[in-house]
């Protein structure tokens, strides 16, 4: 049953892709609550009640590509497109730094005006002005040699969702233009190059099988992840997936409890799209095993034109008030934001 499956994967870290299944298939409210408890008991003696924030600068919504779930798909036509200029990025993380944040978020569509010498002209400037910060990348699919020499600039983390760990599925989200095997040679690379690397997935997707998620946990027990970034898929109206279902909170917050159980150290966000889904779902997630948060500090005035999904929180306030929120949010569980990197904690 669940209990001899979780013990075995509390010792083991590691499961048959038939036990994952199993687990994701046969959940009831009581073996939830164990599995949660049991997460939050290992983040607890890992990272005790602390929180990881990052300031996610969304600094540009232009995209090449097509992603059939995404509202910045270049095909969506109702999308007011903007780019962050190196000044307007260094002036978010000055008022991110002022605020506490000690990691930059840099996260992007896959914008051709950002080639390697601008994104690493930036990436230095930010590594020059703020040594005491750590440079995240999440700019998609790029050459080998790109992310070395964004590396070399001073990035030292970059998240790259897998999306899916089985190809067929990935066939079903993406258009031909891309491919799984490019998407996982991406990631390969970036692991190879040195970067503590975060990879992840949207539970509830479009046409995702208990099968696929268990593949996900599969690839992420076999993979070892620095993070893992996953929310519940959420529909943009303006998609070829508008018709789908949201992905659910109760089901999202299972699979963090699982991820901590295979990965106990791994750095776990609370998601976005997590608290879009339920007001009280980023504090569901930190209660469910997550240990990370990643408030917008992108302009107010671009926010509400970087839409992945509809009804995305946070569009309008300001970077402080988000910040503010967030540390009321954790405080009233019993965590708190702290002021750090937030690297990951080898045990
Ligand atoms: N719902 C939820 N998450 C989404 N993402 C993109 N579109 C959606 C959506 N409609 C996620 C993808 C991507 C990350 C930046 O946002 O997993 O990797
Ligand atoms: Fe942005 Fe709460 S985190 S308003």
């Amino acid at each position: 049953g669940i209990i001899q499956r979780i013990q075995k994967l509390e010792k083991e870290h590691a499961l048959a892709i038939e036990d994952y299944e199993y687990l994701i298939e046969n959940r009831t409210p009581e073996t939830d609550d164990w599995i949660r408890h049991k997460a939050v008991q290992i983040t607890r003696s890992i990272y005790g009640r602390d929180i990881y924030v990052r300031g996610l600068i969304e600094f540009t919504n232009i995209c090449r590509n097509n992603c059939y779930y995404c509202g910045i798909r270049k095909d969506n036509p109702h999308v007011r497109r903007y780019r962050l200029s190196q000044e307007e990025i260094l002036s978010s993380c000055k008022t991110g730094h002022a605020l506490g944040f000690r990691t930059f978020v840099l996260q992007g569509g896959e914008d051709a005006y950002f080639t390697d010498d601008r994104l690493c002209a930036i990436v230095s400037e930010i590594h020059e002005r703020y040594p005491d910060c750590a440079i995240t990348l999440s700019v998609g699919e790029r050459s080998a040699e790109s992310y070395r020499r964004l590396y070399e600039a001073g990035a030292e983390r970059y998240l790259l969702r897998h999306e899916t760990a089985d190809a067929d599925h990935y066939r079903l989200l993406h258009p031909s233009t891309m491919s799984f095997a490019h998407r996982m040679d991406c990631i390969r690379t970036l692991r190879d190059i040195g970067y503590a690397v975060g990879i992840g997935m949207m539970i509830g997707a479009p046409y995702q099988t208990a099968r696929h998620l268990a593949e996900d946990l599969k690839f992420i027990e076999t993979f070892q992840p620095e993070m893992c970034g996953i929310g519940p898929f959420i529909p943009h109206g303006q998609t070829p997936l508008k018709d789908f279902p949201a992905g659910s909170v109760d089901l999202t917050c299972y699979l963090l409890a699982l991820i901590r159980l295979i990965c106990p150290d791994v750095l776990l966000p609370a998601t976005t799209a997590l608290g879009t889904m339920d007001p009280k779902g980023r504090e569901k997630g930190v209660l469910s095993g997550a240990n990370v948060v990643m408030p917008n500090l992108s302009p107010t005035e671009v926010r509400k034109d970087y839409q992945l999904y509809d009804n995305k929180i946070c569009t309008g306030e300001e970077s402080a008030q988000c910040r503010g929120c967030l540390e009321r949010r954790m405080l009233s569980i019993g965590y708190q934001v702290v002021t750090d990197r937030g690297d990951k904690k080898n045990i």
